[in-house]
C-alpha cells in the first residue's frame, strides 16, 4: 500500500513520488492551503494540499484529526522560513495529488499531545493513548530490551523453557490469584507468583541453564512499581555459586545499559550487606546516588532527659538515628511540618531536628538535650554551618523506614543526587523475619539456602544469614535471587522452622521434596523485574507507563472492565456460589 514511511523522509528524497499511509496527527487550514501532519510508526511528515488539485482539496476539507489516509504525492523542499529543525522531516513536505480516506475517526476523547489528560481516561482509551509518541518510544525500547536479553542468554547457553500458568501455589509472600477447576469440583489452580519451583525442577532434569521471560501473578498491595501481573526475566543455573551467577548477570546488565542508553555502568558493581544497608540507609534497597547516611545515636542518647530519645536508646528493639542534610538549615518550618507528616506514614511519632546556623545550633529539643550532647551530635554527624539534622526515635523498624524514605524524599526535593547510576548488590540477608508472636517468615522464599549448617540454623534461626542476593539500581530492587537448598533434609528443616509441618509440607511441596532425593545438583538463580528495569531505562515514574495494558492501583483494567461479573450458568458449571 505504501512506498515509504512518513518519518523516514528527508532532503535526500526531494522530487521523489511517494505513497504514504498513516493517521492525521493535526490538520491546519491556512486559508487557501491545507496542511496535514501525517503520522506513522516512524514519525511525522507534513502533507500540503493546494486548491489547484480541486478534488483532493475538497476531500481534504472533510478530513479531521486521527483519520487514516493513503496519500500519493511528491517530496518537495519547504520554504526556508517554514523549516522545522525539531523534527527529522522538518526540511521537506509532501505535495499531495491524491488522497484516499482509509477510515474516518470520531473526535477522540482527549488531545494526544496534551500533558494533563487524567490517567483514568488514558487507561480507558489505552489504544489511543498508545498512539502517543512517548508511549510508542517506551514500548519500542521495551522490545529492544527483551531482544538484547534473549540474545545474551542465548549466547551464554541458556535455554528458554516455558512453565505452566495453571499450577499450585508458589510462595513468594503475596496472595495467589486462583482459577477454579471445572473438572475437579471445588479445587483451584493458583497462577504462579513466579516459576520458582519449576525452574528448580528443570535443574534436577539436567538443563543446567534455563531462562524465561514470563508473567508472574501476585495479589498484593500495589505501588508505583508493582503490578498484579508483571514480567520477570527468570534465570536458573546448576553448578554455579553466587559470585559466578551475579558476575554473569552483571555483565548482562552492563551490556543492556550500553546497548539501550549508551551508558557505561561501573566495571564492578559495588556490594553491601543487608545489615550495613539498614544501618546506613534504613532500607534494603539503598539508593547510592544519594551521599547522605544515617548515623546511630543510641549511645549518645542513653542518658538524656528527653524520654522520646532515651526510651528507644535503651530498648532492645529501639533505635535513635540522625540524618544530616547538607544545606538543609534553609528548610522552612512549614516544610519541616510536611516532612513530619510524611514520616508519620511510616509510623514515626515526630521528626525532631537541629538546625546549625551561624550563631550556633537551634532547635526546640536542645533544652532537653543539653550543650554537651548537642556538641556530640554535631561531631558524630559532622554537621556544619547551614546543615539540618533530623532524628528518628522509635523501634528500629519505624526509624529505618521513616528516615530511610525521608532520605530519598529529601534527595528528590533538594536534588541531592551525586551520580546518575548507582547499581549495588545486596548480600547477607537474614534467613528469616521474626514476627511479634515469635513466628518466622522467609525473607526471600523458603527454598533459599542458609549460609550455615542445619544445627546452627535450628539453634539460632533469627541470627542465620541466607545465600540470597538482590540487585538494586538507583534505589529500586530490580532483581533478586539465591543459591537454593538442594538437599531434602535441609529443605524440611527450613519448612519446619517456618511452621510447616511434615504433612503440610508433603501436601504443598511433596513433588519438590521427592525430586530433591533423586540426584539434585547444587543450583541457584535470580529473577529480574523486567517492567522495573524498563522503567529505570526510560526514567518513567510509574510501572504503568512501560506496560501496554496495565492494571490500575486497585488491580482493575479500565479498558476491558475486568474483573467482571460472570453469568450464573458459568458459575453453576464451576459449582461456585458467590455470597
Ligand atoms: P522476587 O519476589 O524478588 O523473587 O521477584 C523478582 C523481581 O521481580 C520484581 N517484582 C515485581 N515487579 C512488578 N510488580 C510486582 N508485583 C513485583 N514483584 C516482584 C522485582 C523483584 O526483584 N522466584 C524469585 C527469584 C529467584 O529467587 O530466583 C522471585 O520471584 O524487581
Ligand atoms: P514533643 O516533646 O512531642 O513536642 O516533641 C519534641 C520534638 O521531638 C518535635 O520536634 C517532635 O517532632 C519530635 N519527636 C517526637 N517524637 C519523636 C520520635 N519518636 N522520633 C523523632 N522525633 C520525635
Amino acid at each position: 500500500m505504501r512506498t515509504h514511511f512518513c518519518g523516514e523522509l528527508n532532503k535526500s528524497f526531494l522530487e521523489k513520488e511517494v505513497v504514504l499511509c498513516g493517521w492525521v496527527n493535526r490538520r491546519r487550514d491556512h486559508g487557501g492551503v491545507i496542511f496535514l501532519d501525517l503520522r506513522d510508526k516512524i514519525g511525522l511528515a507534513q502533507i500540503v494540499i493546494n486548491p489547484e488539485t480541486k478534488e483532493t482539496f475538497k476531500l481534504a476539507e472533510s478530513i479531521r484529526n486521527e483519520f487514516v489516509l493513503k496519500v500519493k504525492g511528491k517530496v518537495i523542499a519547504r520554504d526556508s522560513e517554514m523549516i522545522n529543525q525539531k523534527i527529522s522531516t522538518g526540511e521537506i513536505e509532501v505535495l499531495a495529488h491524491e488522497i484516499e480516506i482509509l477510515n474516518t475517526s470520531k473526535p477522540i476523547p482527549f488531545q494526544l499531545d496534551s500533558a494533563d489528560t487524567s490517567e483514568e481516561v488514558r487507561l480507558k482509551y489505552r489504544y489511543l493513548d498508545l498512539r502517543r509518541d512517548e508511549m510508542q518510544k517506551r514500548l519500542r525500547l521495551r522490545s529492544k530490551v527483551t531482544k538484547y536479553i534473549r540474545d545474551f542468554m542465548d549466547k551464554n547457553d541458556f535455554i528458554d523453557i516455558e512453565t505452566p500458568f495453571l499450577t499450585k501455589a508458589t510462595p513468594e509472600g503475596a496472595r495467589d490469584y486462583l482459577v477454579p477447576s471445572r473438572t475437579h469440583e471445588g479445587s483451584f489452580f493458583a497462577l504462579p507468583q513466579s516459576p520458582q519451583l519449576f525452574k528448580q525442577l528443570l535443574m534436577m532434569s539436567g538443563f543446567e541453564r534455563y531462562y524465561q521471560i514470563v508473567k508472574c501473578f501476585r495479589d498484593e498491595d500495589l505501588r508505583a512499581d508493582r503490578q498484579p501481573e508483571f514480567t520477570q526475566l527468570d534465570v536458573e543455573t546448576s553448578f554455579m555459586n553466587e559470585s559466578e551467577i551475579t558476575s554473569l548477570m552483571e555483565e548482562m546488565i552492563k551490556g543492556l545499559f550500553q546497548e539501550i542508553l549508551n551508558v557505561s555502568l561501573p566495571n564492578k558493581f559495588s556490594s553491601i550487606c543487608y545489615h550495613e544497608a539498614m544501618k546506613l540507609y534504613g532500607v534494603d534497597r539503598p539508593d547510592l546516588r544519594i551521599p547522605m547516611q544515617m548515623v546511630d545515636m543510641n549511645e549518645i542518647m542513653k542518658d538524656v532527659e528527653f524520654k522520646v530519645f532515651s526510651g528507644p536508646a535503651n530498648s532492645d528493639k529501639g533505635r535513635v538515628a540522625a540524618l544530616k542534610v547538607p544545606g538543609g538549615a534553609s528548610i522552612s518550618r512549614k516544610q519541616i511540618d510536611d516532612y513530619t507528616k510524611y514520616v508519620s506514614i511510616y509510623g514515626a511519632k515526630g521528626l525532631a531536628y537541629i538546625k546549625i546556623n551561624e550563631d550556633g545550633p537551634s532547635s526546640p529539643i536542645i533544652k532537653f538535650l543539653g550543650d554537651e550532647v548537642t556538641q556530640k551530635i554535631i561531631k558524630e554527624t559532622k554537621a556544619s554551618n547551614g546543615d539540618i539534622i533530623f532524628f528518628g526515635a522509635d523501634t528500629s523498624k519505624i526509624v529505618n523506614e521513616s528516615l530511610g524514605n525521608l532520605r530519598e524524599k529529601l534527595a528528590r526535593d533538594l536534588n541531592l543526587f551525586e551520580s546518575e547510576w548507582a547499581p549495588v548488590w545486596v548480600f547477607d540477608f537474614p534467613m528469616f523475619d521474626v514476627e511479634d508472636d515469635g513466628s518466622l517468615n522467609a525473607i526471600h522464599h523458603p527454598f533459599t539456602a542458609p549460609s550455615v549448617d542445619s544445627q546452627t540454623l535450628l539453634n539460632e534461626p533469627e541470627k542465620s544469614l541466607s545465600r540470597a542476593y538482590d540487585l538494586v539500581i538507583n534505589g529500586s530492587e530490580v532483581g533478586g535471587g539465591s543459591i537454593r537448598i538442594h538437599q531434602s533434609d535441609m529443605q524440611k528443616t527450613v519448612l519446619k522452622l517456618l511452621g510447616i509441618e511434615d504433612d503440610e509440607a508433603k501436601d504443598k511441596f511433596g513433588f519438590l521434596l521427592d525430586a530433591l532425593d533423586y540426584g539434585c545438583p547444587p543450583h541457584g538463580g535470580i529473577a529480574f523485574g523486567l517492567d522495573r528495569l524498563v522503567m529505570i531505562l526510560c526514567e518513567a515514574d510509574s510501572i504503568r507507563e512501560v506496560i501496554a495494558f496495565p492494571k490500575t492501583q486497585t488491580a482493575a483494567c479500565l479498558l476491558t472492565d475486568a474483573p467482571a461479573n460472570i453469568p450464573k450458568a458459568q458459575l453453576r458449571e464451576l459449582k461456585l456460589k458467590t455470597i
